[in-house]
Parts: C-alpha cells; sequence; structure tokens
C-alpha cells in the first residue's frame, strides 16, 4: 500500500511513523509513505495558498490553485489513487472502511486546513469524503492518521497476530470483552475467576455476557443492533 500525505505540514503526519507497528511495516516496505505540498504548487507569488472565503464568513479558505495542481500531479503519476478527503462534512468513518479501503493499491489523504478547502476540489477529485467523528479538529492530518492506521491494520503483514483482527470491537455489533494481564491479582483485586480455570466454553459465555454488559451501557444503540441480529439469525 503507498500512501500520500496531501498536507502543507509533513511534520504533523512523519512522526506517527517513527515507532511501533506502523515502523515495522514501512521498514519491511508493506506500507510507502509519501508526501505532497500543495505550497509547492502554489502559482502567486509568496508561494499562497489560502484566501478569505467568497460571500463572507470567518476565517480563511484554502485556494483551489495549489491543490488543482497538486492533484493533478498525483493522478499523472498514479492513475488508480483513490483521493480521500478529510472535512468533518462528510460521512463517518468506521470499521468496514477501514477493511474495504485495506484492499486499495494507493490511497491520497488530503488534509484541510483554516476553514477548509475551496469546494471545486473536492468536487473534481474526491473519490470518497470522511469525517473521524463530530467535533472539530485544527486540521485534516490527524484525522488522516487516524484512517491510515486503522486501514492499516487490516493489510497483510502488517500485525504480528491475524487472529486479533476477528473479535475486535465492531468486527461485530458487540465491544469487545475486557482483556486482562498477569499477575492475576494486583492490589487486591482478582482477574475474573472463570478467565483462570481453563473451561474455555465458560469463558467464551462470560466473555459474552461482559461484552453485551460493555455495550449496554457504552453503546446501547449497538446492543440493540446485536440482538436483532441474533434474533433474525434464529
Ligand atoms: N478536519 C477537521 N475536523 C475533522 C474531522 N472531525 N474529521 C475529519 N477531518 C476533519
Amino acid at each position: 500500500m503507498t500512501y500520500t500525505f496531501v498536507t502543507l505540514f509533513k511534520n504533523l503526519v512523519e512522526g506517527y511513523f517513527q515507532d511501533s507497528i506502523l515502523k515495522r511495516a514501512v521498514d519491511s516496505n508493506i506500507l510507502n509513505l509519501n508526501y505532497l505540498n500543495p505550497r509547492d504548487f502554489s502559482d502567486s507569488k509568496h508561494d499562497k495558498v489560502d484566501d478569505t472565503a467568497v460571500g463572507g464568513g470567518a476565517g480563511m479558505v484554502m485556494n483551489p490553485q495549489p491543490l488543482f495542481d497538486a492533484l493533478e500531479y498525483l493522478k499523472s503519476d498514479d492513475e488508480n489513487v483513490h483521493i480521500i478527503f478529510l472535512t468533518p462534512v462528510a460521512k463517518p468513518f468506521k470499521q468496514n472502511d477501514a477493511k474495504r479501503l485495506a484492499e486499495k493499491s494507493h490511497i491520497a489523504f488530503v488534509s484541510g486546513r483554516y476553514e477548509g478547502i475551496d469546494e471545486r476540489v473536492i468536487e473534481e477529485f474526491a473519490d470518497e469524503v470522511f469525517s473521524i467523528g463530530d467535533y472539530i479538529l485544527t486540521g485534516g492530518e490527524l484525522a488522516s492518521l487516524v484512517m491510515c492506521d486503522s486501514i492499516s491494520r487490516n493489510i497483510e503483514g502488517v500485525l504480528g497476530n491475524i487472529d486479533s483482527l476477528s473479535v475486535e470491537s465492531f468486527e461485530t455489533p458487540l465491544l469487545e470483552a475486557p482483556s486482562f494481564s498477569k499477575p492475576q491479582v494486583y492490589k487486591e483485586n482478582s482477574v475474573p475467576s472463570e478467565y483462570l480455570k481453563g473451561n474455555h466454553s465458560k469463558i467464551r459465555s462470560l466473555k459474552l455476557a461482559l461484552s453485551e454488559c460493555k455495550t449496554k451501557f457504552f453503546r446501547p444503540e449497538q446492543l440493540l443492533k446485536h440482538r436483532t441480529r441474533i434474533s433474525y439469525e434464529k
């Protein structure tokens, strides 16, 4: 997988790949990273990339020209590149998107700054537009990293243990059951005794019950989805 980050602030992105799982994936060439700075494509005298909004409104909007030229350059280099814009005005990014996008060969993440990107750029180039949640970030870079991380762990070879993908939260409507590490007793609190007894069918039932509790507490709408699915399967 090749990722191209189209951003004015490469430094915000680069650091994330300098440690842990994604560093290993980059070092073993499972992931290739490119960066494209719209400022390098600006035709203006002072490499300007933003201006006040036409029609009024607070803040600055990213001009179409530098982004148009950057994205045309990107597409001329790889016509199969899948271009994703990050903005709060978009569909929410979900686990099934992460799995689907892991099949692509090249994804470009276009991050806006300031008050956003001239809509004509999005209209012209977006294959998809995503928001990572109902809150406003100072720019799309963090959102692109969130998506990139989540997509990458679905690419073969990135995670050591492929089993860990199948029982995770959001693979089913239920949230994952709690996990425990050693020691069995820590500060007088023991892990659930069933976890210790080695009866795998009992452990499975307990984990399911705990999953349902967690889901009911944190995401009641997901529990409803789970119960509807179960009654449908019966
Ligand atoms: N840019 C600013 N806020 C964002 C969000 N919630 N998701 C994606 N991109 C953004």
